[in-house]
């Protein structure tokens, strides 16, 4: 008999939900992007009919991914990439691509990453497959990089005076996790609802694992990997995830004349059915239970049509990745 497969302790967000959107389609094989703890993967394998492609940058979940495999068998296959890389992953008749981002229980809990605020020591931050890590962030980057970092992926109203500070200190001290909690608060004086870090944690970890890009690239192989009638499915934690989402979805599901002037045939195609135009939010028994939840959002569409191009969702982010894209000597 085959062993019982344990959850660790991240609690998957939205797993009803998610299985109602894709039950329809059992019976074949679904990509989970974001393996984690192995939530969604389990409740898709939960069905015998269905296969499971799972992706994670995260390396640590490798032994997680075996437990999975030993249990299932052909039937789960794990890969430790980068969901922008999807494009590696070569198979016929995928059902749907999900994607639950964001950071698991396991990652945030293991203060050795520094990943939280909570943690002590290095800045670190790196969720798998980096280039860089925090510290060399916050030791090496210019204080008008740091400025930017912070305004647009925290939406940090003091962003202007943390920079200066962390510039300022750095040349006496290293700054570690504790220096920056430190620096911030010493700036950001009035209480505030959230934790007074939460903010330029939240940029940090976005510049250091390049989750913008990765966010863009991702959706767009996906819909490249996708077959005609399969779900894209993705659930974000935070507003400029989601103010992507659903600008891709909703972007490419409406027909629009793009001219006035133009004939009614040089309409735009429809290349997504959005069935649900709100995104669904986690009940306020979910939130009770697991409040980490009470920030994510998820949205569907199904594809409707080959050949889009996205030039139109990738110009309109390009800000973003621009700051992504800054060096250490910008
Ligand atoms: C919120 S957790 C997923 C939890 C999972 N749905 C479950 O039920 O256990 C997000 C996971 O996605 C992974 N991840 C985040 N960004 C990624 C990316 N660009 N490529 C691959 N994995 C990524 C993280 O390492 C983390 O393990």
């Amino acid at each position: 008999m085959n062993a019982t497969i344990k959850l660790e302790k991240h609690f998957p967000v939205l797993l009803s939900e998610l299985a109602s959107i894709i039950s329809p389609l059992y019976g074949g094989t679904f990509i989970d992007c974001t393996f984690g703890a192995g939530g969604y993967s389990k409740k898709i394998l939960d069905n015998k009919l269905n296969s499971v492609i799972a992706l994670d940058r995260d390396s640590s979940v490798n032994s997680t991914a075996a437990k999975f495999h030993s249990k299932y068998k052909k039937r789960f296959e794990f890969h430790n990439i980068k969901f922008s890389d999807i494009d590696q992953i070569k198979r016929d008749n995928i059902k749907a691509i999900i994607f639950d981002l964001g950071y698991s229980l396991n990652q945030i809990s293991d203060l050795n990453r520094g990943i939280s605020f909570k943690s002590k020591g290095k800045l670190d931050m790196r969720m798998g497959l980096n280039d860089f890590s925090c510290d060399d962030v916050i030791s090496k980057m210019s204080q008008q990089s740091l400025f930017k970092i912070f305004k647009y992926f925290g939406d940090e109203k003091y962003a202007k005076p943390i920079s200066k500070k962390i510039v300022q200190l750095r040349k006496k001290n290293k700054i570690e996790t504790e220096h920056l909690v430190e620096i911030i608060e010493s700036i950001k004086k009035k209480k505030t609802g959230k934790n007074k870090s939460t903010k330029i944690f939240q940029a940090l970890r976005i510049f250091v694992n390049k989750e913008i890009t990765e966010l863009i690239n991702g959706l767009i192989k996906a819909y490249n990997t996708l077959p005609i009638g399969g779900a894209i499915v993705v659930v974000t934690f935070h507003s400029i995830e989601d103010k992507i989402v659903k600008f891709f979805f909703k972007e490419y599901s409406e027909v629009k004349n793009s001219s006035r002037y133009l004939p009614k045939n040089s309409l735009s195609k429809k290349y997504f059915n959005l069935t649900k135009k709100k995104p669904t939010i986690p009940s306020k028994s979910e939130v009770k239970i697991n409040p980490p939840s009470r920030s994510a959002k998820l949205r569907f569409a199904y594809k409707l049509e080959d050949g889009c191009d996205f030039k139109k969702f990738v110009n309109n982010f390009n800000y973003l990745k621009d700051i992504e894209n800054l060096n250490f000597d910008d």
